[in-house]
């Protein structure tokens, strides 16, 4: 069952629910006022009556006292329009408006016994014949005794013909409120239903590989929202495809490139059988060299993939950063020299912090090997450690190649290596970055570079000092 009928359904129970309550509750107190206005105005009659015959009751069973006052009861029973009853105290019948019982017949009647006894009383019944009837019956008395009492019983059946065309118009209202509900119902439900349609149709759509759909909802409604978070899960599933198919695309490019040229070097040693040992020692030296830059490769990759998945734990400890720093510009200084690079450290003041020593060490190595790498022979470092209140700062400034303004932003992309690196031979995997920026974020830090084609790179890392 669609949620568009479940909707309408509930509207419809609900009206049905609250119509049926109300129409039972008017109905019932309508019927209950009538009944009991009705009833008072026959013991008010049935009073007036007895008012009227208490001076000649006591003769009411003489022929000719008899006679003149079953007129006057006839007369008032027409008046009334209901029956009337004169009994004496034992219950025999003095007059009947309808003259059905003769003078002497005894009725048995609940609200009779009563009235005879002294207390007016009165009782609904219902007859198969004739319906709904009311009895209502009062004593004749004087102060001191009860000579008969007056029973009169009157049909109701005119209130209930009136209360059920009552109920007949009201039937159509609710009738009427029924199809109302279920038309704007429908309207409601159209509104609230078709956008989740929309939407289902697009995650459908999704499930098939296309994340550039968009759903476009009116208003601002949870539907909306729902609809503008959807939204934004696709542009982010959209990216991360376009990035799995572009990291895709570059592993194997990157490892292709080594086993291109494994399959060269090989190839030729093959099919030249009179090669010489120092060739083959040379080709051999050359098909090793591109084994360990896949491996570097592939290592790079399988640290990267552990880091974004979160998986490495970082080992919080508390250390003297200074000392750190220091420790890995010297392990650096050997590869500086090589190029003839000179390495300067700046600290002005004594930092501890809990990090990942290891990760925040390879962090380091990685960004001054950077700065080495793509710089001029006699080139400059400078590694600057700045101490904050609740962070601390490492510099890693350079006046080497720079990185052009259009390359900045890619520079922390997997694999990527500005044209100038790609063509060197010293150039790396391009995984470095990528592999720092990491770290730095899983320990809450930020990373920034700054460059200047031709003049120099300054690569800025701000860490917490995290509870020390
Ligand atoms: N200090 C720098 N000066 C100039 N260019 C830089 C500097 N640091 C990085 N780059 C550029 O950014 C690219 C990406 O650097 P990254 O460290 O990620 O990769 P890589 O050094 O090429 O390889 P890897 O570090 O994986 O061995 C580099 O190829 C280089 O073009
Ligand atoms: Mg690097």
């Amino acid at each position: 069952m669609s949620i568009r009928w479940k909707l309408v359904f509930t509207y419809l129970l609900l009206i049905i629910l609250t119509l049926g309550l109300m129409l039972s509750f008017v109905m019932t107190s309508i019927e209950e006022r009538n009944i009991h206005d009705h009833r008072d105005y026959l013991f008010t009659q049935a009073n007036i009556l007895s008012n009227q015959l208490i001076a000649e009751f006591k003769n009411l069973s003489q022929p000719h006292t008899n006679d003149y006052y079953a007129d006057v009861v006839v007369n008032f029973s027409k008046e009334i329009g209901s029956r009337i009853l004169i009994v004496d105290v034992e219950g025999h019948t003095l007059i009947d408006s309808y003259s059905e019982f003769t003078s002497d017949a005894t009725i048995i009647n609940a609200e009779l016994d009563k009235a005879i006894e002294g207390t007016q009383s009165s009782g609904v019944y219902r007859f198969d014949e004739i319906g709904r009837v009311i009895y209502v019956a009062v004593p004749v008395q004087t102060n001191t005794e009860t000579m008969g009492a007056i029973l009169i019983t009157s049909t109701l059946e005119p209130i209930y013909e009136s209360l059920s065309e009552l109920l007949s118009s009201m039937f159509l209202l609710a009738a009427v409120c029924i199809g109302f509900t279920v038309a704007i119902s429908f309207i409601f439900v159209e509104i609230i239903s078709s956008p989740v349609e929309k939407l289902t149709e697009i995650v459908n759509r999704v499930t098939y590989g296309k994340y550039d759909e968009k759903i476009n909802v009116e208003g601002n409604d949870e539907i909306k929202v729902l609809s503008n978070s959807f939204n934004t899960m696709m542009t982010k599933l959209d990216q991360v495809d376009t990035q799995r198919k572009q990291f895709v695309a570059n592993v194997s490019h990157e490892l292709r490139t080594p086993l291109t040229s494994i399959k060269l070097l090989s190839s030729s040693l093959l099919s030249d059988e009179t090669t010489k040992p120092e060739i083959y020692k040379e080709f051999l030296t050359d098909i090793d060299s591109e084994v360990d830059r896949l491996n570097e490769i592939i290592d790079g990759l399988l640290y990267l993939v552990d880091l974004e998945k979160k998986e490495l734990e970082l080992h919080y400890t508390n250390s003297h950063v200074n000392y750190l720093v220091a420790k890995v510009v010297h392990q650096m200084r050997p590869l500086a020299k090589q190029k003839n690079i000179q390495i300067d450290l700046q600290e002005d003041e004594k930092v501890w912090a809990s990090f990942d020593k290891t990760k925040f060490h390879q962090c380091l190595s990685n960004l001054i090997a950077n700065a080495i790498k793509y710089n001029h022979e006699g080139g400059h470092v400078l590694v600057r450690l700045i101490n904050k209140r609740s962070s601390f700062t490492v510099q890693i400034i350079d006046d080497g190649f720079g990185i052009a303004e259009e390359s900045l932003p890619f520079v922390f992309d997997r694999f990527y290596r500005t044209d100038k690196a790609r063509n060197r031979k010293s150039g790396g995997a391009g995984l470095g970055l990528s592999i720092v920026q990491q770290i730095v974020h899983l320990h809450q830090g930020e990373i920034y570079i700054d460059s200047i084609l031709n003049e120099g790179t300054t690569v800025t890392i701000d860490l917490p000092k995290g509870i020390i």
